[in-house]
């Protein structure tokens, strides 16, 4: 008789974003009059850019002929692909990542949810809460996290760093942690780290012989110029540090599905790299990006792409605007929206995160993100994403006002 991974059984409830779309579906169930606006997950509502569309429309129609039909893409993903990153996004910010160290994958999401599994289970991992929960999920699963705690939402064996408007969104350094999970821009709160910070990390990882997996997911919405865009701008963080990030946010394709993650080869324990261990995995469990997808990607650095994706960006800033603005003059405490697509408020009142979701859908048709659900640090805090059309964003904005 078979059994099953009693990891799982661990978890609690489901993935936040389901039980949020499912909440969500019984509103407009029952409310079929009401315009619901969602400002909820982070996914993009801009059609994809013009140069994209080429590009993908180019491979399209190599992928008809014979001559130039592609099957398996490489392993480690197309070198087209990989070079024009190692030059744009590393070497052009003083950074030494070579093509080869990067592996074009189908997204963050799923690079942040599996690299887990090159490490030991006695691995013990650190996450800044609130956080994204795929960290902690996959960690979970993996049976790396302990037990889960329902008074204190926490598991036993997982280093929880806070980040509260009490230290700036900053978590202190942990007394103890193998696998240090930093996401900056962050998701959730939409606060930053500074280079000079970010220093003190990569520093504390090579002392004390962790590895940090840096999540760079929201990288194109950094602003001020102490904000490294990647941590390999910091000293030393080429011998500690795995990098992840997304074509989702900088370029809308969250539907196209592409990331990469960069693995220097100098990350390693006694012989072995980190490099050659996610190489075996990626060549055993994946079989790559479509050759289309890797060629809109290439499409993105390109002269007319880096400008549309530009003015992408800058209209979904100007969202974050409008809503900090909006919700600093009703009288709101909220943080992020400078560096990052998300504006994280406190909630009135101190209602919980929970209560104030079910007010926002009751009374303004807005659906957001509660803080509780990436973490018990995030209680007493709501997230609002500018990824929404302006006219949505607007509206949402008058409608929180009105309340
Ligand atoms: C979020 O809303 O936190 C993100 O969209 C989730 C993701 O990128 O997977």
């Amino acid at each position: 008789m078979y059994s099953i991974n009693e990891n799982y059984q661990k978890l609690p409830g489901s993935y936040l974003f389901s039980t949020i779309a499912k909440k969500v579906a019984a509103f407009t169930e029952a409310n079929p009059d009401k315009q619901v606006i969602r400002l909820g997950i982070g996914d993009v509502t801009q059609p994809l850019a013009p140069a994209i569309i080429e590009a993908l429309h180019k491979a399209v129609d190599e992928m008809g002929q014979a001559d130039t039909f592609r099957g398996y893409a490489p392993d480690l993903g197309y070198e087209f692909l990989r070079k024009v990153i190692a030059e744009q996004d590393y070497k052009a910010r003083g950074c030494e990542i070579s093509p080869d160290e990067i592996f074009i994958s189908d997204g963050a999401k799923s690079d942040s949810g599996n690299i887990q599994e090159i490490f030991g289970a006695d691995n013990r991992i650190a996450v800044c809460d609130p956080v994204y929960p795929v960290y902690v999920d996959t960690n979970v699963m993996a049976g790396r996290a302990g037990t889960y705690n329902e008074g204190s939402g926490m598991f036993s064996d997982v280093v929880y760093m806070p980040c509260t408007a009490e230290n700036a969104f900053v978590p202190a350094l942990p007394r103890e942690a193998d696998i240090i999970y930093l996401c900056y821009p962050n998701n959730p709160t939409g606060t930053t780290i500074t280079k000079e910070e970010l220093q003190k990390w990569v520093d504390y990882a090579c002392e004390h012989h962790s590895v940090i997996i840096y999540d760079a997911a929201y990288e194109a919405y950094i602003s001020r110029p102490e904000v490294p865009h990647s941590i390999y701008e910091c000293e030393g963080a080429d011998s500690c540090a795995i990098e992840i990030r997304s074509f989702s946010k900088n370029a809308g394709f969250t539907g196209l599905r592409l990331g990469f993650t960069v693995i220097p080869k100098k990350l390693k324990v006694n012989d072995v790299t980190l490099h050659s261990l996610w190489a075996r995995r990626h060549g055993t469990k994946f079989n790559g990006a479509p050759y289309i997808v890797q060629r809109a990607g290439e499409a993105v650095y390109s002269p007319e792409g880096k400008a549309q994706l530009r003015d992408q960006v800058g209209y979904y800033m100007n969202n974050a605007k409008i809503i900090l603005e909006g919700l600093k003059s009703a009288g709101y405490e909220v943080y992020g929206g400078v560096d990052a697509p998300y504006i994280w408020l406190k909630t009135p009142a101190g209602m919980t995160s929970w209560d104030f979701f079910d007010r926002l859908l009751e009374k303004a048709n807005v659906v957001g993100t509660p803080g509780s659900g990436f973490g018990p640090s995030g209680e007493g805090y709501f997230r609002l994403t500018a990824f929404g059309s302006r006219e949505n964003t607007e509206a949402a904005v008058e409608r929180i006002k009105q309340m």
